[in-house]
């Protein structure tokens, strides 16, 4: 396992679309190791493949943010069958450092998917797990969270992103960042 640098904002391959995964071969098992090892160290709790520069529909996410806890989730190829209610919180990306604002999304959602053991699997959340299962999924369509922001406020926070030249990679925000 190794980590792989996570791509900032506004990278343009972050905004790509990623192709549904066809074989969960060698090369997928060493992306998905990568990407957890890669989560756990940011640190965060979820992270879409893309962010790490492969456009292929994989996430992984654990609310807890602890190697140990038994939270961690892989999903391939992850589909939303159900989302219900809304529910407005603060969540960053680890694309964005030091990024944070709220964000309203379905309270709960149901998912389906694969493990990487080629199995389906249905996933159900509510509270900050549907919120990163969301985050994670939009990332997989080139959707970053202040696209979900009302437009002036997505704009602002682009023009001054956009402009500090000098911005540090490792000043991600307190809390936790998927
Ligand atoms: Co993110």
């Amino acid at each position: 396992m190794a980590t792989r640098p996570i791509l900032l904002y506004p990278s343009p391959v972050i905004r790509k679309m990623s192709a549904p995964v066809t074989s969960i071969d060698e090369r997928l098992q060493r992306l998905i190791d990568d990407m957890i090892e890669t989560m756990y160290a940011a640190p965060g709790i979820g992270l879409a493949a893309p962010q790490v520069g492969a456009l292929t529909r994989v996430i992984v996410l654990d609310p807890r943010d602890q190697r140990r806890a038994g939270g961690l989730i892989t999903l391939i190829n992850p589909e939303t069958i159900a989302a219900e209610g809304t529910t407005a919180k603060e969540e960053g990306c680890l694309c964005i450092p030091g990024v944070r604002e709220e964000v309203t999304r379905s309270e709960r959602v149901v998912v389906r998917a694969y493990d990487r053991n080629e199995r389906e699997i249905v996933v159900e959340g509510s509270g900050l797990r549907a919120r990163i299962l969301q985050h994670e999924i939009d990332h997989l369509d080139g959707v970053l969270f202040i696209d979900r922001l009302g437009t002036a406020k997505r704009e602002m926070i682009s023009r001054v992103i956009t402009s500090s030249s000098r911005r540090s990679p490792s000043t991600s925000g307190p809390g936790a960042t998927p």
